[in-house]
Protein backbone atom coordinates (compact mmCIF):
# COMPACT_ATOMS: atom_id res chain seq x y z
CA UNK A 1 0.00 0.00 0.00
CA UNK A 2 0.94 3.66 -0.10
CA UNK A 3 2.12 5.90 1.84
CA UNK A 4 0.06 8.66 -0.05
CA UNK A 5 -2.36 9.92 2.67
CA UNK A 6 -3.00 14.10 3.34
CA UNK A 7 -3.00 15.80 -0.03
CA UNK A 8 -3.12 19.60 0.01
CA UNK A 9 -4.14 21.79 -3.10
CA UNK A 10 -2.81 25.57 -3.35
CA UNK A 11 -2.36 27.63 -5.84
CA UNK A 12 -3.45 31.11 -7.57
CA UNK A 13 -7.21 32.00 -7.57
CA UNK A 14 -8.97 30.15 -10.57
CA UNK A 15 -6.23 28.17 -11.42
CA UNK A 16 -8.29 25.09 -10.85
CA UNK A 17 -7.49 23.78 -7.48
CA UNK A 18 -10.94 22.96 -6.74
CA UNK A 19 -11.26 20.76 -9.98
CA UNK A 20 -7.97 19.10 -8.98
CA UNK A 21 -8.88 18.29 -5.90
CA UNK A 22 -12.46 16.88 -6.72
CA UNK A 23 -10.71 15.01 -9.60
CA UNK A 24 -8.78 13.30 -6.67
CA UNK A 25 -11.26 12.76 -4.38
CA UNK A 26 -13.08 10.73 -7.10
CA UNK A 27 -10.07 8.48 -7.47
CA UNK A 28 -8.86 7.81 -4.17
CA UNK A 29 -12.94 7.02 -3.48
CA UNK A 30 -13.32 4.57 -6.60
CA UNK A 31 -9.94 2.84 -5.51
CA UNK A 32 -12.38 2.05 -2.74
CA UNK A 33 -10.43 4.31 -0.50
CA UNK A 34 -12.07 6.49 2.59
CA UNK A 35 -11.92 9.80 1.76
CA UNK A 36 -12.29 13.09 3.00
CA UNK A 37 -12.40 16.28 1.27
CA UNK A 38 -11.98 19.25 2.88
CA UNK A 39 -13.37 23.10 1.35
CA UNK A 40 -10.63 24.75 2.97
CA UNK A 41 -10.88 27.95 0.58
CA UNK A 42 -13.21 30.55 1.91
CA UNK A 43 -14.16 31.08 -2.09
CA UNK A 44 -15.91 27.41 -1.67
CA UNK A 45 -16.78 25.42 -4.63
CA UNK A 46 -15.78 22.04 -3.78
CA UNK A 47 -19.44 20.73 -2.94
CA UNK A 48 -20.48 21.59 -6.45
CA UNK A 49 -17.10 20.60 -8.26
CA UNK A 50 -18.28 17.23 -6.16
CA UNK A 51 -21.65 17.36 -7.72
CA UNK A 52 -22.92 17.47 -4.13
CA UNK A 53 -27.01 17.52 -5.10
CA UNK A 54 -27.91 21.82 -3.74
CA UNK A 55 -30.23 19.66 -0.61
CA UNK A 56 -26.89 17.95 0.57
CA UNK A 57 -24.72 20.79 0.14
CA UNK A 58 -26.97 23.08 2.26
CA UNK A 59 -26.76 21.20 5.39
CA UNK A 60 -22.96 21.96 4.66
CA UNK A 61 -21.91 25.02 7.40
CA UNK A 62 -18.61 26.01 7.60
CA UNK A 63 -17.35 25.32 10.92
CA UNK A 64 -15.84 28.60 11.38
CA UNK A 65 -19.31 30.18 11.10
CA UNK A 66 -20.44 27.43 13.86
CA UNK A 67 -21.15 29.80 16.92
CA UNK A 68 -22.58 27.93 19.21
CA UNK A 69 -19.96 25.00 18.32
CA UNK A 70 -16.77 27.53 18.73
CA UNK A 71 -18.49 28.55 22.06
CA UNK A 72 -18.95 25.01 23.27
CA UNK A 73 -15.60 23.68 22.40
CA UNK A 74 -13.19 27.06 23.16
CA UNK A 75 -15.06 28.46 25.72
CA UNK A 76 -15.36 31.92 23.90
CA UNK A 77 -17.62 33.53 21.64
CA UNK A 78 -15.90 33.81 17.98
CA UNK A 79 -14.90 37.04 17.20
CA UNK A 80 -13.18 37.78 20.71
CA UNK A 81 -9.84 38.77 21.32
CA UNK A 82 -8.11 38.57 24.52
CA UNK A 83 -9.66 37.05 26.47
CA UNK A 84 -9.12 33.27 28.13
CA UNK A 85 -10.14 30.79 25.92
CA UNK A 86 -9.30 26.71 25.30
CA UNK A 87 -6.32 26.42 22.78
CA UNK A 88 -6.66 22.91 22.54
CA UNK A 89 -10.51 22.67 21.96
CA UNK A 90 -11.81 18.78 21.40
CA UNK A 91 -12.56 18.50 17.84
CA UNK A 92 -12.27 14.34 16.84
CA UNK A 93 -15.93 14.20 16.60
CA UNK A 94 -16.24 17.35 14.65
CA UNK A 95 -15.62 15.64 11.03
CA UNK A 96 -18.02 12.85 11.50
CA UNK A 97 -20.72 15.08 12.71
CA UNK A 98 -20.10 18.14 10.72
CA UNK A 99 -19.57 16.80 7.26
CA UNK A 100 -21.74 15.30 4.50
CA UNK A 101 -20.94 12.50 1.98
CA UNK A 102 -22.06 11.90 -1.82
CA UNK A 103 -21.02 9.55 -3.95
CA UNK A 104 -18.16 7.65 -1.10
CA UNK A 105 -16.47 11.51 -0.29
CA UNK A 106 -16.76 13.04 2.85
CA UNK A 107 -17.30 16.61 2.68
CA UNK A 108 -16.24 18.96 5.30
CA UNK A 109 -16.24 22.82 4.97
CA UNK A 110 -13.61 25.05 6.99
CA UNK A 111 -14.62 28.44 5.97
CA UNK A 112 -12.84 31.65 6.35
CA UNK A 113 -9.38 31.42 8.86
CA UNK A 114 -7.99 34.63 10.28
CA UNK A 115 -4.70 35.16 9.22
CA UNK A 116 -2.71 38.31 8.88
CA UNK A 117 0.92 38.83 10.00
CA UNK A 118 0.04 39.35 13.89
CA UNK A 119 -1.43 36.03 14.09
CA UNK A 120 -5.05 36.44 14.97
CA UNK A 121 -5.65 34.72 18.89
CA UNK A 122 -9.39 34.65 18.21
CA UNK A 123 -11.29 31.21 19.47
CA UNK A 124 -12.48 30.25 15.98
CA UNK A 125 -9.04 30.29 14.68
CA UNK A 126 -7.93 28.13 17.63
CA UNK A 127 -10.82 25.71 16.59
CA UNK A 128 -9.92 25.44 12.81
CA UNK A 129 -6.36 24.95 13.66
CA UNK A 130 -7.04 22.27 16.52
CA UNK A 131 -9.03 20.47 13.82
CA UNK A 132 -6.80 20.48 10.52
CA UNK A 133 -4.38 19.01 13.15
CA UNK A 134 -6.86 16.48 13.96
CA UNK A 135 -7.06 15.70 10.83
CA UNK A 136 -3.52 15.74 9.35
CA UNK A 137 -2.49 13.42 11.96
CA UNK A 138 -5.06 11.61 13.96
CA UNK A 139 -7.56 10.28 11.18
CA UNK A 140 -6.27 7.64 8.41
CA UNK A 141 -8.38 8.03 5.88
CA UNK A 142 -7.18 9.64 2.32
CA UNK A 143 -7.53 13.63 2.89
CA UNK A 144 -7.71 15.92 -0.11
CA UNK A 145 -7.60 19.81 0.87
CA UNK A 146 -8.53 22.34 -1.00
CA UNK A 147 -6.93 25.30 -0.18
CA UNK A 148 -6.43 28.75 -0.85
CA UNK A 149 -3.14 30.65 -2.21
CA UNK A 150 -1.09 30.57 0.87
CA UNK A 151 -0.12 27.94 3.49
CA UNK A 152 0.67 30.60 6.36
CA UNK A 153 -2.41 28.97 8.09
CA UNK A 154 -0.51 25.23 8.49
CA UNK A 155 1.49 24.93 11.13
CA UNK A 156 5.02 23.53 11.41
CA UNK A 157 3.64 19.90 12.95
CA UNK A 158 0.67 20.30 10.32
CA UNK A 159 2.37 21.08 7.28
CA UNK A 160 5.03 17.84 8.17
CA UNK A 161 2.22 15.79 8.21
CA UNK A 162 1.22 16.42 4.17
CA UNK A 163 2.23 13.91 2.26
CA UNK A 164 2.19 16.17 -0.95
CA UNK A 165 1.47 19.49 -1.49
CA UNK A 166 0.00 20.50 -5.17
CA UNK A 167 0.34 23.52 -6.51
CA UNK A 168 -1.48 24.35 -9.35
CA UNK A 169 -0.17 26.73 -11.98
CA UNK A 170 -1.73 27.66 -15.70
CA UNK A 171 0.28 28.72 -18.43
CA UNK A 172 0.76 31.99 -17.80
CA UNK A 173 3.42 34.53 -15.32
CA UNK A 174 0.92 34.95 -12.49
CA UNK A 175 0.08 31.75 -11.40
CA UNK A 176 3.87 30.46 -11.81
CA UNK A 177 5.01 33.82 -9.41
CA UNK A 178 2.57 32.63 -6.99
CA UNK A 179 3.80 28.90 -7.08
CA UNK A 180 7.12 30.74 -6.69
CA UNK A 181 6.28 32.78 -3.09
CA UNK A 182 4.37 29.19 -1.71
CA UNK A 183 7.40 27.27 -2.38
CA UNK A 184 9.03 29.57 -0.07
CA UNK A 185 6.48 29.91 2.73
CA UNK A 186 6.50 25.79 2.34
CA UNK A 187 10.22 25.61 2.49
CA UNK A 188 10.11 27.40 6.14
CA UNK A 189 7.28 25.20 7.79
CA UNK A 190 9.16 22.13 6.67
CA UNK A 191 6.58 20.74 3.88
CA UNK A 192 8.05 17.78 1.82
CA UNK A 193 7.20 17.01 -1.06
CA UNK A 194 6.09 19.95 -2.93
CA UNK A 195 4.40 19.79 -6.68
CA UNK A 196 3.19 21.79 -9.56
CA UNK A 197 0.12 20.65 -11.49
CA UNK A 198 -0.05 22.33 -15.39
CA UNK A 199 -3.41 23.14 -15.56
CA UNK A 200 -5.83 24.07 -18.72
CA UNK A 201 -2.64 23.34 -20.72
CA UNK A 202 -4.23 23.46 -24.67
CA UNK A 203 -1.04 22.17 -26.31
CA UNK A 204 2.84 20.83 -25.70
CA UNK A 205 4.35 24.63 -25.74
CA UNK A 206 1.91 25.16 -22.57
CA UNK A 207 3.15 22.02 -21.17
CA UNK A 208 6.76 23.54 -21.96
CA UNK A 209 5.86 27.03 -20.60
CA UNK A 210 5.12 25.65 -17.69
CA UNK A 211 8.04 22.59 -17.06
CA UNK A 212 10.77 25.22 -17.78
CA UNK A 213 9.40 27.70 -15.90
CA UNK A 214 7.84 26.01 -12.64
CA UNK A 215 9.86 26.19 -9.51
CA UNK A 216 9.16 22.89 -8.43
CA UNK A 217 9.12 19.49 -10.11
CA UNK A 218 5.75 18.83 -12.20
CA UNK A 219 3.89 16.11 -11.92
CA UNK A 220 1.40 16.07 -14.73
CA UNK A 221 -1.13 18.23 -16.42
CA UNK A 222 -4.54 18.44 -16.72
CA UNK A 223 -5.92 19.43 -20.58
CA UNK A 224 -8.01 22.88 -21.13
CA UNK A 225 -10.94 21.03 -21.49
CA UNK A 226 -14.93 22.57 -22.33
CA UNK A 227 -16.27 19.57 -20.25
CA UNK A 228 -14.87 20.84 -16.93
CA UNK A 229 -15.91 24.31 -17.92
CA UNK A 230 -19.28 22.96 -18.71
CA UNK A 231 -19.59 20.85 -15.39
CA UNK A 232 -18.93 24.18 -13.49
CA UNK A 233 -21.84 25.93 -15.67
CA UNK A 234 -24.16 23.06 -15.14
CA UNK A 235 -23.24 22.64 -11.85
CA UNK A 236 -22.48 18.83 -12.06
CA UNK A 237 -19.52 16.81 -10.83
CA UNK A 238 -16.60 17.43 -12.70
CA UNK A 239 -15.52 13.35 -12.85
CA UNK A 240 -18.76 12.41 -14.10
CA UNK A 241 -18.58 15.67 -16.71
CA UNK A 242 -15.25 15.30 -17.80
CA UNK A 243 -13.72 11.41 -18.42
CA UNK A 244 -10.56 12.90 -20.28
CA UNK A 245 -9.78 14.74 -17.01
CA UNK A 246 -10.29 11.79 -14.96
CA UNK A 247 -7.70 10.03 -16.90
CA UNK A 248 -5.30 12.90 -16.71
CA UNK A 249 -5.88 12.87 -13.04
CA UNK A 250 -5.18 9.53 -12.59
CA UNK A 251 -1.96 9.58 -14.44
CA UNK A 252 -0.75 12.65 -11.54
CA UNK A 253 -2.36 10.11 -8.69
CA UNK A 254 0.35 7.51 -10.01
CA UNK A 255 3.10 9.46 -10.36
CA UNK A 256 2.80 11.07 -6.50
CA UNK A 257 2.40 7.35 -5.59
CA UNK A 258 5.89 6.36 -7.39
CA UNK A 259 7.14 9.41 -5.61
CA UNK A 260 5.83 8.81 -2.45
CA UNK A 261 7.53 5.37 -2.87
CA UNK A 262 11.17 6.78 -3.79
CA UNK A 263 13.34 6.92 -1.25
CA UNK A 264 15.04 10.42 0.41
CA UNK A 265 12.16 13.44 0.32
N1 LIG B 1 -8.68 21.97 -17.22
C1 LIG B 1 -9.59 22.95 -17.31
N2 LIG B 1 -10.11 23.32 -18.50
C2 LIG B 1 -11.02 24.29 -18.61
N3 LIG B 1 -11.50 24.98 -17.56
C3 LIG B 1 -11.03 24.68 -16.34
C4 LIG B 1 -10.05 23.66 -16.15
N4 LIG B 1 -9.78 23.58 -14.82
C5 LIG B 1 -10.56 24.50 -14.23
N5 LIG B 1 -11.31 25.17 -15.14
C6 LIG B 1 -12.29 26.22 -14.88
O1 LIG B 1 -11.65 27.33 -14.30
C7 LIG B 1 -12.48 27.90 -13.31
C8 LIG B 1 -11.74 27.92 -11.99
O2 LIG B 1 -11.51 26.59 -11.58
P1 LIG B 1 -11.49 26.19 -10.06
O3 LIG B 1 -11.18 24.73 -9.98
O4 LIG B 1 -12.72 26.65 -9.38
O5 LIG B 1 -10.23 27.05 -9.58
P2 LIG B 1 -9.76 27.48 -8.11
O6 LIG B 1 -10.35 26.50 -7.14
O7 LIG B 1 -8.26 27.39 -8.16
O8 LIG B 1 -10.22 28.89 -7.89
C9 LIG B 1 -13.76 27.08 -13.27
O9 LIG B 1 -14.73 27.69 -14.06
C10 LIG B 1 -13.33 25.77 -13.87
O10 LIG B 1 -14.39 25.09 -14.49
MG1 LIG C 1 -11.55 26.83 -5.51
Amino acid sequence: MTALQKIAITGKGGVGKTTLSALLAYIYARQGRNVIAIDADPAGGLAGALGFPPELAENLTPISEMEDLIYERTGAKPGSFGGFFSLTPRVDDIPDRFSVTHNGIRLLKLGTLEKGGTGCLCPENALLKALVTHLLLYRDEVLIMDMEAGVEHLGRATAQAVDAMLVVVEPGKRSVEVAERIRELAGDLGLKRLYVVGNKVRSDADRTFIAERSPLPVVGYLSASSAVIEADLRGIAVYEAAPQAVEEAHAIVRRLEQEAEAPGG
